[in-house]
């Protein structure tokens, strides 16, 4: 991702203030990752204003079907309406607050509170409040659900919390092309396993370890066997990054064709998607924040309609019981020492070729964190 313009106020750890030369900086001070006042301003800096994946158009095919999910806590589903169109709302009643929607499914005639009945039409208008006839002043109109922006791309849904906010397209335009040009009909895909782990670390702790290379031969083994290290293609644009590598033959129980495409994506601000060598597939990864110190991390596995391919199933265990296991035990090493009294700041390890092993995407993560914060601050 590229950083154009620049972060005013740096913050000042035990080894210098943060830098916009990733060569020259430290890394963030550790309180970026424990500090409640930090965390809480970054919900509204980040994660309420920014475009977040939410699903796949697999998820609601017909219309009337929808599906409840939130973005940091926020509460919102996600609904096509009578005439097919995507919608999004914020999942809770214009009345006393209570909850409208639960899990998945669909709808009949429209959305009706469970507390006291107050029922809304598919477009999000009021249509009845029992009693409210004497209430002074009662102004249906004024009691609509609270819509959320909603974006397409490739099949691929996303929602920004920010009324304000810009349009998908001015920064991720590109972004469903380089999708579609390893998966060309990904629009079709189906969830084919939806996973939940819940982290101990701060959020910005998983998205940092997904971020660099670096560790791959150390902590993934596994992994190290399949992904060659040779960088064939990459698109990078200010809010998200594409890479494709090549892997090796793999393993006993993976056989892969070498040379086969890897492809990794980092998209601002908290997803990461991996579509692995061996088969049809695209692994989608968000991390929620749920306090300073926990985050759940979300794993959508996409593959197409039908019967599973067995490369799948092998696929699926590269990741979930071997790679990913050791990435949350990596992170949640990381949060508690970003804790300790013994650690404050390192440095960002780089070189000016950008290798392989180049940390410098984290170093840009960290810069579009603190851009974000001083945006909040106006
Ligand atoms: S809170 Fe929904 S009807 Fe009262
Ligand atoms: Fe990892």
């Amino acid at each position: 991702m590229n950083t154009s313009s620049s972060v005013a106020s740096r913050p000042v750890g035990e080894r210098g203030a943060f830098q916009t030369n990733h060569l020259e900086s430290p890394t963030l001070p550790s309180r970026y990752y424990t500090d409640d006042a930090i965390y809480r301003r970054e919900l509204h800096a980040v994660h309420y204003r920014n475009w977040c994946y939410i699903g796949h158009v697999s998820d609601i095919p017909r219309p009337r079907d929808y599906f409840t999910d939130t973005i940091a806590g926020q509460p919102i589903f996600v609904m096509r309406d009578r005439s097919g169109e995507i919608r999004a709302f914020f999942n809770v009643c214009q009345h006393r607050g209570h909850e409208l929607l639960k899990g998945r499914g669909s709808l009949k005639v429209g959305i009706t509170c469970p507390y006291h009945a107050w029922s809304y039409n598919l477009d999000g208008t009021l249509r009845n409040a029992p009693h409210t006839e004497t209430v002074a002043n009662f102004d249906r109109a004024q009691f609509s659900l609270r819509t959320i922006n909603v974006a397409q791309s490739a099949g691929m849904l996303f929602v920004n919390l920010d009324p304000e906010c810009e349009p998908f397209e001015t920064k991720m335009g590109r972004f469903g092309e380089t999708i579609t040009r390893h998966l060309p009909d990904f629009e079709d895909y189906v969830a084919v396993e939806r996973l939940h782990y819940d982290i101990g670390a701060n959020w910005k702790v998983v998205v940092d370890n997904f971020a660099e290379a670096y560790h791959i031969p150390v902590a993934h083994p596994e992994l190290a066997r399949v992904l060659d290290e040779g960088l064939d293609d990459f698109v990078q644009e200010e809010r998200f990054s594409y890479f494709l590598y090549r892997s090796r033959t793999g393993f006993e129980g993976l056989e892969i064709e070498a040379g086969s495409p890897y492809v990794a994506w980092m998209a601002w601000p908290t997803l990461n998607m991996l579509s692995l060598p061996g088969s049809k597939n695209l692994l989608v990864l968000r991390m929620l924040p749920n306090g300073v110190g926990q985050c759940s991390e979300r794993v959508d596995i996409y593959a197409p309609e039908g019967p599973v391919d067995p490369k799948l199933l092998a696929v699926k265990s590269l990741f979930m019981d071997h790679f990913n296991q050791q990435d949350i035990g990596i992170v949640e090493s990381v949060q508690r020492g970003l804790s300790s009294l013994g650690y404050d700041q390192g440095r960002y390890v780089c070189d000016p070729e950008d290798s392989w092993f180049s940390e410098v995407p984290l170093h840009t993560f960290h810069w579009q964190v603190l851009e974000a914060l001083e945006r909040l601050d106006g």
